[in-house]
């Protein structure tokens, strides 16, 4: 955690550390409901975003997912080596489970499962052809030691592919925190039938979210070339980047 930030602090680079754990805490709290919600609030266009991230992944690569979770990207991914990672040992259960079944299913050799942090990945330098981060990178709770680790962890000429809740600009930002702020929390209420339901801190995490150019700049800054940052058309919820590691 950095030194720096104050414990309940949240900021578009990170934040502190009781605001992670509260983060965290919440997060495992959604895991029976995580696709059912997910699913509803993005009108089913997560499916087409995790499609389009797995469109750049190519057989037999070996491949990390940070912040995997319960494994809802992960276990359609086919014919790579894999590498799924989560600070959280629930959601690596979760996807312990997932994952394995699926893989079995296709008769390929089961997923590695690594207990950590993206920023203290406890992976070897110059390893993996692809690093994934699907709705991850906005809970690190310090994105440009993230990036780094990223980086030395990538193979020289090696790709990021982040994939998270969209925010381009301040009037954007502004339509995704009422979508957030109103009907994901309506959807949340009523499908986990709880008033104090966790996706209020993922609305949380997004309003102090950083916009496409910020993170594009961090990105170039830390190391990364041909960085590249957009929307998904066409409700705009969410965003992708790609960055390449120098060969
Ligand atoms: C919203 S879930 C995303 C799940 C999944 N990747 C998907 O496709 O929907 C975010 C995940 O990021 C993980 N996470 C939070 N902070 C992290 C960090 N600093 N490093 C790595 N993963 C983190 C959480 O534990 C959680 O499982």
């Amino acid at each position: 955690m950095s030194a720096d930030r104050g414990s309940e602090s949240l900021d578009r680079d990170g934040m502190g550390e009781a605001a992670w754990d509260e983060l965290m805490r919440n997060l495992e709290a959604t895991i029976p409901t995580y696709d059912k919600v997910n699913s509803i609030v993005t009108l089913g266009q997560d499916k087409r975003w995790r499609k389009n991230v797995a469109s750049f992944i190519k057989p037999n690569m070996k491949v990390l997912e940070i912040g995997c979770g319960p494994g809802t990207f992960s276990e359609n991914l086919q014919g790579v080596e894999l590498t799924c990672l989560d600070p959280s040992e629930a959601m690596l259960e979760a996807a312990r489970r997932r994952v394995g079944m699926a893989r079995a299913a296709r008769g390929e050799k089961d997923a590695d499962f690594v207990l950590g942090v993206a920023e203290e990945l406890p992976l070897a330098d110059n390893t993996f052809d692809r690093v994934c981060c699907l709705f991850s990178f906005r809970d690190f709770h310090d994105k440009r030691k993230g990036l780094s680790e990223i980086l030395r962890v990538l193979k020289p000429g090696g790709r990021l592919i982040i994939c998270d809740a969209g925010k381009s600009n301040f009037l954007q930002g502004l339509a995704g925190r009422i979508w957030m702020g109103t009907v994901v929390q309506w959807v949340a209420r009523r499908v986990t039938k709880d008033k104090e339901h966790p996706w209020k801190w993922l609305a949380k995490t997004y309003t102090h979210f950083g916009t496409i150019s910020h993170y594009r700049k961090m990105m170039r800054e830390v190391g990364f070339s041909d960085v590249r940052g957009r929307l998904y058309w066409p409700f705009f919820m969410a965003e992708r980047f790609l960055a390449t590691k120098p060969e």
